[in-house]
Order: structure tokens, then C-alpha cells, then sequence
């Protein structure tokens, strides 16, 4: 009785020492928990889908700064600036809390709706598609909260597999 009261004591104290350190490692790991960085300085989560990377210090990395000039150039006249949305699009920083990788894939590639909400098909249009996980990638770091609003301040210098890849898909 006594012997197993002090290893029921102990066994609480270890139990409660673990849920202390998960919690506090969670808290930290809570954005890259899971990430990794390829070759080509692009973050992957442990499923293989692209992320984004953020620095201590707010530096962004190149794909995040890529898919915010993309997304102001090609999506932003209806979405609005920032992912923030507009009277008839919907605030993309939001959809992607709800839409993983692949159904935002599927709605830029085929298109959705009708009638007076038509989300074009961008599946034939190269300034999207060689940039769409660039786009992906800064509208989930902005649903995420991990950049503010506005034109990234640091940010990496671009990969050289970035240039590569970008030739490769326009085909020059
Ligand atoms: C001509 C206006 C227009 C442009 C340009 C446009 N969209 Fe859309 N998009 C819409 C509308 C309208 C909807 C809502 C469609 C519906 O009601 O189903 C939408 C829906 C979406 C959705 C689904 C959102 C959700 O909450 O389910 C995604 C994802 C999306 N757009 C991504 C993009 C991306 C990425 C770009 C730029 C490459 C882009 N759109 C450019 C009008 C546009």
C-alpha cells in the first residue's frame, strides 16, 4: 500500500513532467513542426505538400516572396490585396485554414462556380501555373499569421534550382 502510493506519486510527478515538455516544445515547433527544407530551399511538411519558411527575424524565404508578387499580379483584383478579399471573391488567407494543397491545386487549375461567382480556370496560363506553389505558399503563411499584410521586407536570395525550375516550366 504505501510502496505502490509512492509509485503512483511518481509516476504522476513523470507524467506531468512529460506534459510540460510537450507543451512547451509544441508551442515552439507549432509553425515547422514536422518541416523540412529541400535542396531547392523550399519547406515541405511531413506529408511532402510545399510550405513556407520564416526566419527569427521575419526573413521570408524566396518562394513566399515569389507568390506574393504572383498573387498581386494575377489573383489580387478579385481576392483583394494581401489575400484579405473583395465584394465578390473570397479572402484566400482565409480558404487556406479551411482547403489543403491539393483542393487549392484542383480550383486554380479547373475553376469553380457560376453564375455571378466564377473563380476562372488558370490551368493553360504559365504566369500561374510555374508559380502556383509560390502562391500556395504565401497565401498559407498568410492564413497562418506567420507574415503581416504588405510587400515582405527581408527575404532570401532566390535558389539557384528556382531559376531552374522556372526556365524549365516555361520552356526556355
Ligand atoms: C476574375 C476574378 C478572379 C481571379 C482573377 C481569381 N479568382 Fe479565385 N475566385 C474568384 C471567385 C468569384 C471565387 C468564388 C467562386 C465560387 O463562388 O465558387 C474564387 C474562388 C477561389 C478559390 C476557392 C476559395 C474558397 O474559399 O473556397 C481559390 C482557392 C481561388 N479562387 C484561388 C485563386 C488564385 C490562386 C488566383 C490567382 C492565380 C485567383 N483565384 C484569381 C474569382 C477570381
Amino acid at each position: 500500500m504505501n510502496f505502490s502510493l509512492r509509485f503512483l506519486h511518481r509516476t504522476a510527478a513523470l507524467l506531468l513532467g512529460a506534459a510540460l515538455l510537450t507543451g512547451a516544445a509544441g508551442e515552439l515547433a507549432a509553425q515547422e513542426e514536422g518541416v523540412t527544407r529541400g535542396e531547392d530551399g523550399k519547406s515541405y511538411t511531413e506529408e511532402g505538400t510545399p510550405t513556407y519558411h520564416v526566419g527569427e527575424d521575419g526573413t521570408v524565404d524566396w518562394y513566399i516572396y515569389q507568390g506574393f508578387r504572383r498573387y498581386h499580379s494575377e489573383c489580387h483584383v478579385c481576392h483583394g490585396p494581401d489575400g484579405m478579399g473583395s465584394t465578390f471573391a473570397p479572402a484566400l488567407a482565409n480558404s487556406l485554414k479551411r482547403l489543403d494543397y491539393y483542393e487549392f491545386m484542383d480550383i486554380v487549375v479547373n475553376g469553380r462556380g457560376s453564375g455571378n461567382s466564377v473563380m476562372p480556370s488558370f490551368g493553360d496560363n504559365p504566369n500561374v501555373m510555374c508559380y502556383i506553389d509560390d502562391i500556395y505558399i504565401y497565401l498559407k503563411a498568410r492564413s497562418d499569421d506567420a507574415i503581416p499584410r504588405g510587400r515582405p521586407a527581408k527575404r532570401e536570395d532566390k535558389p539557384d534550382a528556382a531559376t531552374e525550375a522556372e526556365d524549365a516550366c516555361f520552356g526556355t
